[in-house]
């Protein structure tokens, strides 16, 4: 309870000042002071507590009355954090507005709205106040949301990344029906008047895809106003290349553009019994109605495991088969470059983003130093032409590391990502089933719903701590390759129907129990683990063919 004191401290220069009788002035001893002080605080503390005595005995008592609101506005108005209260007041609201007219009730509400103006004078940020003025304005027969909205310009030009109040304003747009477009002029101004306003970007991000909707479901921006912003915000880069509100609001905007829903890869399996789609974007099963796999699996009430993933499993009802009349393994896949990693672009599109990578190789010779910029000019590139600029793009992750190194790791994994579509990318998808991405640094695998019908995997000579979960998806690996790399953990070698060899030379496998997901795997033959320390532990060959019976070829 003491936190709540500060609020009670007296304004000090008057009791450091006292006047003698001779009417001069006359300082007083540090001690006089310091025990006037605590006096003071001593009293202060006694009538808070008082106060929040008295109030909780009258919330105990279901009391609801004027005198409950007087006593948690003495409270409130010096601690306006102390939720409880704030709650109190809003049961006693709600039950004087069962016993008074409209216009009384018109009134006392907004009498609430004045005091809690007075509080959010003395604490902006505080989020009780904030939530219990848009719970008031919800409840008042006639708001006025011209005056809500200019009570949020003003407290935001005192402080424009005051979040509670943003939220308070989305809410006030929200209920008013102020228009969309007339929103997006103010965040015009404010960026007009200084481009570093990292809350304004924000804000426009957040109303963008309201005003300017593509069509289809995904909040998306239509492309016309998408070339605008490229060139509104280029300006706010330009004026400051170390503004990092742009450079986040760019990054946002190279986003935007939205793949296409398509099957990318069917894999169907009699032996297995199982059914593998993988989509180019996650999709809703209950709301996808352009993959009529889907709607087919529905219909005859095949289970749908996992929603809002990339892939798809389910156990087949015999009679699948039968009517399909397929193959024992059938599998079709019509990914193609374009549309696998990036949206198709138009003429328009590419020919700005053509010279916005442009504008940002000028601004880099300028501002060598500059990870934003570099970071950019990644990412324009990859919206271009991902395999032709693949050597300056790795060239540019290094000069990221360097100039970043505390976020190296970070980048790290950006490249691992970029280089695995890329690999995916160049291999002939409907033919390779042969995968390899070894000797490429990876420090994360991703994208592997892409690799459903790989057979051979090369993971060699990277920096792979771990074999993700997500590799369980690979039903038709048989063979993995993953030699140097630091791999200490194999949880997605689980239920892998069809591997036969795993070879894991020089990683760091230490446990025994590491290696207890390939037990899963039930056609396992042979397993290479020469240089991990688990080759060390005592009766190592023992325990492995107690945990792993299938395992004849067995290399320690
Ligand atoms: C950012 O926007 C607020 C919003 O009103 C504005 O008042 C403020 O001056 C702007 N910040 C800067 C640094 O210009
Ligand atoms: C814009 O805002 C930033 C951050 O608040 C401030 O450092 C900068 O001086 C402002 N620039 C101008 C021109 O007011
Ligand atoms: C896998 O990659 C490693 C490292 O590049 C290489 O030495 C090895 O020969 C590759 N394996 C196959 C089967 O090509
Ligand atoms: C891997 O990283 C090292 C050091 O960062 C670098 O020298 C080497 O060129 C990278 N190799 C590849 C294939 O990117």
């Amino acid at each position: 309870m003491f936190e709540h004191l500060f609020v009670f401290s007296l304004s000090l220069s008057l009791s450091l000042i006292a006047h003698s009788q001779h009417g001069r002035v006359k300082v007083k001893s540090t001690a006089q002071q310091e025990e006037e002080k605590r006096k003071e605080r001593e009293k202060k503390l006694k009538v808070y507590l008082t106060v929040r005595d008295a109030i909780f005995k009258k919330r105990g008592n279901g009391e609801l009355d004027d005198e409950a609101l007087q006593l948690t506005q003495q409270l409130l108005s010096s601690n306006p954090d102390f939720a409880t209260l704030w709650n109190y007041r809003r049961e006693i609201l709600l039950h004087l507005e069962t016993i008074k007219e409209e216009e009384e009730t018109q009134k006392l509400y907004e009498a609430e709205l004045l005091f809690i103006e007075s509080c959010l004078k003395m604490n902006p940020k505080s989020y009780g106040s904030w939530h219990h003025r848009g719970w008031v304005s919800s409840r008042l027969p006639r708001p006025d949301w011209t005056r809500e909205l200019s009570l949020c310009d003003r407290c935001l030009s005192l402080d424009d990344r005051n979040f509670h109040c943003w939220d308070y304003r989305r809410l006030v747009v929200k209920a008013s029906g102020v228009p969309v477009d007339q929103e997006l002029q103010f965040t015009d101004r404010l960026i007009g008047s200084n481009f570093s306003n990292y809350s304004s970007w924000h804000y426009r991000s957040t109303l963008l895809p309201l005003l300017h909707p593509e069509s289809g479901s995904e909040p998306a921006v239509c492309e016309e106003q998408l070339l605008k912003e490229y060139e509104l915000v280029q300006n706010a880069f330009f004026t400051d290349p170390n503004d990092q509100s742009a450079w986040f609001y760019y990054r946002w905007l190279l986003g935007r553009a939205e793949r296409e829903e398509l099957i990318s890869c069917v894999y169907a399996s009699r032996e297995g019994e199982r059914v593998a789609v993988a989509f180019s974007k996650p999709v809703n099963v209950r709301h996808s109605c352009t993959s009529t796999l889907l709607v087919i699996m529905y219909e005859w009430r095949i289970p749908v495991s996992c929603v809002d993933q990339h892939v798809y499993k389910c156990s087949l009802l015999k009679y699948f088969w039968i009517h399909m009349n397929v193959p024992s393994n059938w599998c079709r896949d019509s990914a193609t470059d374009q549309e696998l990693f990036r949206s198709e672009l138009s003429v328009e599109k590419t020919s700005v983003l053509q010279s916005e990578l442009q504008s940002c190789t000028q601004l880099l010779e300028l501002e060598p130093q500059n990870k934003w910029c570099v970071l950019t000019i990644i990412l324009l590139m990859r919206a271009l032409d991902p395999l032709g600029h693949e050597k300056e793009t790795l060239a540019h992750f290094q000069t990221l590391k360097e100039v970043d190194p505390m976020r190296s790791s970070y980048y790290s994994d950006l490249c691992s990502k970029f280089m695995i579509e890329n690999t995916i990318l160049k291999m002939e998808y409907a033919e390779v089933r042969v995968f390899s991405l070894s000797d490429k640094n990876l420090s994360t695998l991703c994208h592997l719903d892409q690799l459903l019908l790989v057979t051979h995997i090369n993971l060699s000579s990277n920096q792979l701590v771990t074999l993700p979960p997500q590799f369980s998806m690979l039903h038709c690996l048989e063979v993995l390759e993953a030699d140097d790399n630091v791999i200490e953990n194999l949880e997605g070698l689980y239920h892998l129907p069809k591997l036969e060899e795993v070879s894991l030379k020089n990683n760091r496998i230490l446990y025994l129990s590491d290696l207890e997901p390939l037990a899963s795997c039930p056609k396992l033959t042979r397993l290479d683990l020469r240089g991990n320390p688990v080759t060390k532990t005592a009766n190592i060959q023992a325990e492995l063919s107690q945990l792993l019976p299938s395992v004849t070829d067995l290399l320690l």
